[in-house]
């Protein structure tokens, strides 16, 4: 009967991930999205605990007790850190599955008293189950230490260096050591219970362990949220391993959804910064920084708030293109009062939307979608680039990677081939920033530098809402 349950309620834990999966595609059901997978995680917890060969119930408890701690203050970071929040919960997710593969590996070859039953340990460790835990093990301990330095790099902590660190034959090292420790897990699932067997194990997961650092240590900042979508995989492929070690059906499926989505993310990534995925693992991006810098000094035009005010009325067209200051200054509800003074005025507004814009997937759909900007006025890179030429006003307010034209045709620059918002095309640029300092991959933007763009300095908050008040106070008056 309880046996019925359980796999009744795997049945409805699926069904509510694919669910939030689905749901999740639309910012107007998003927030159903993660309701249901809240459902189908607590549902799948319950199942599992209420089978009858769960004792030690403190056990679980204490998990719960302890996943709480941990799991609600990492819920506050601001929206800006959230990159590297996910990446702590795949580390987690990572260290799960290689320790429950390690347990499982040790307690049939050591059963009960501790004295070794070879013949019992061979029994269980079946061929089939040896690679599901080699799996296992490899994929979680690489995922585990992969995503800590990818947080870390991530929140800029002082001893991970944020540029790509390259040496000689590191490409070749680093895979020289993942075939090794595969190897390795060959000879394991032949030999799982000989008695070197399990220094064998341990090899394999220092291995690993040693793989995922080495795997980042090349990766540049801005490539990080790929990475942490294709470590997300990589937690799915070893929750998936764990399920057949368990024998769970729901950790298979659960893992495969996670595994399969973080795969569609990351192309998805790819594609919006024109890049491959071995050129993100292995290019070392971003490390040829500021190879243009010390040549000549230009200038840039700045403009002030009651000029761009009246520039701005007279537009017929404006299109906004938010970036990571916007998120930085919160700028998003000001941005709301312009956008109303602007089509009060009967000024048509449009947000262009780049999909690595700000900080993580979605950044700039979230902040706006606080501020209530209506999804209808959001356009999308490839739709608004074409219209660009003929609108009056580009609004660009904290962007500059992706409205860099240096992408389009500075073979040298590495940012060359990342599609971007053809904001240059614009009959007039304005530019919100703070100063003269470059965007996230560190390199001038010459944008800011033609003859049609007018810089407005200052945090995009001040700047936007002193634009609003200009706006508004004008009224009848210019
Ligand atoms: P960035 O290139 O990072 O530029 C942001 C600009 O905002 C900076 O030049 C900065 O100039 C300005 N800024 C910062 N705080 C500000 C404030 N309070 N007020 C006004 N301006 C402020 O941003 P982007 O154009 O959005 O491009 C995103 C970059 O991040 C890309 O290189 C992308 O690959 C990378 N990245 C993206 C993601 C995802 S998935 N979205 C994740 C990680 C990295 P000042 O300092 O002069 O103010």
């Amino acid at each position: 009967m309880i046996h019925t349950v359980v796999q009744l309620s795997y049945v409805v834990a699926t069904a509510l991930f694919v669910f939030s999966l689905h749901w999740m595609n639309d910012p107007k059901t998003a927030r159903r999205g993660v309701t249901a997978g809240i459902a189908g995680m607590v549902l799948a917890v319950l199942a599992t605990w209420i089978q009858p060969e769960i004792r030690h119930h403190l056990w679980i408890v204490g998990a719960i007790a302890a996943g709480f701690l941990v799991g609600v203050p990492l819920s506050r970071v601001p929206l800006t850190a959230v990159p590297q929040r996910t990446a702590l919960s795949h580390a987690f997710g990572g260290l799960a599955a290689g320790l429950v593969g390690t347990a499982e590996y040790f307690l049939w070859l050591a059963p009960g008293s501790g004295s070794r039953d070879v013949a019992a340990a061979l029994e269980h460790l079946t061929p089939f189950r040896m690679t599901a835990i080699v799996a296992e093990i490899i994929l979680g301990f690489v995922t585990f230490t992969g995503s800590l330095m990818a947080a870390g790099k991530l929140q800029e902590v002082k001893w991970i260096p944020q540029r790509p660190v390259t040496y000689p034959l590191q490409n070749v090292g680093n895979i020289a050591i993942l075939v090794l420790a595969a190897a390795l897990g060959v000879l394991l699932v032949f030999y799982p219970a000989a008695p070197w067997s399990p220094v064998v194990f341990l090899v394999v997961a220092a291995l690993a362990t040693l793989f995922g650092v080495l795997l980042i240590i090349p990766i540049g900042g801005a490539d990080m949220p790929t990475v942490i979508s294709i470590l997300n995989s990589y937690a799915g492929l070893s929750a998936v391993a764990m399920g057949f070690v368990l024998d769970n059906k729901l950790l298979i499926t659960a893992g495969a959804l996670d595994g399969s989505s973080g795969l569609i993310l990351s192309i998805i990534m790819c594609r919006a910064m024109n890049r491959s995925f071995t050129n993100v693992l292995f290019g070392a991006f971003g490390q040829v920084q500021r190879a243009a810098a010390g040549g000549e000094q230009k200038d840039y035009k700045t403009e002030t708030v009651e000029g761009a005010a009246q520039i701005l009325e007279m537009a017929r067209t404006v299109v906004v293109i938010p970036g990571y200051g916007m998120a930085v200054a919160q700028a998003q509800h000001k941005v709301r009062d312009l956008y109303d003074q602007l089509k009060k005025r009967g000024i048509a507004v449009k947000f262009a939307i780049h999909p690595v814009a700000g900080r993580m997937p979605g950044h700039m759909n979230v902040l706006l979608a606080e501020a209530e900007i209506p999804y209808t006025d959001l356009v999308e890179m490839d739709e608004i680039n074409a219209e660009m030429p003929q609108v009056d006003v580009a609004l660009v307010i904290g962007a500059n990677d992706v409205v860099n034209p240096a992408a389009r045709h500075d073979k040298s620059s590495p940012i060359y081939g990342m599609p971007i918002i053809d904001a240059d095309r614009a009959r007039t640029v304005f530019a919100i920033k703070r100063s003269k300092n470059p965007g996230f991959a560190g390199i001038d933007n010459d944008l800011y530098f033609q003859d049609t763009t007018w810089m407005l300095f200052g945090d995009a908050k001040a700047v936007v809402g002193d634009l609003v008040k200009e706006l508004a106070g004008g009224n009848g008056m210019h």
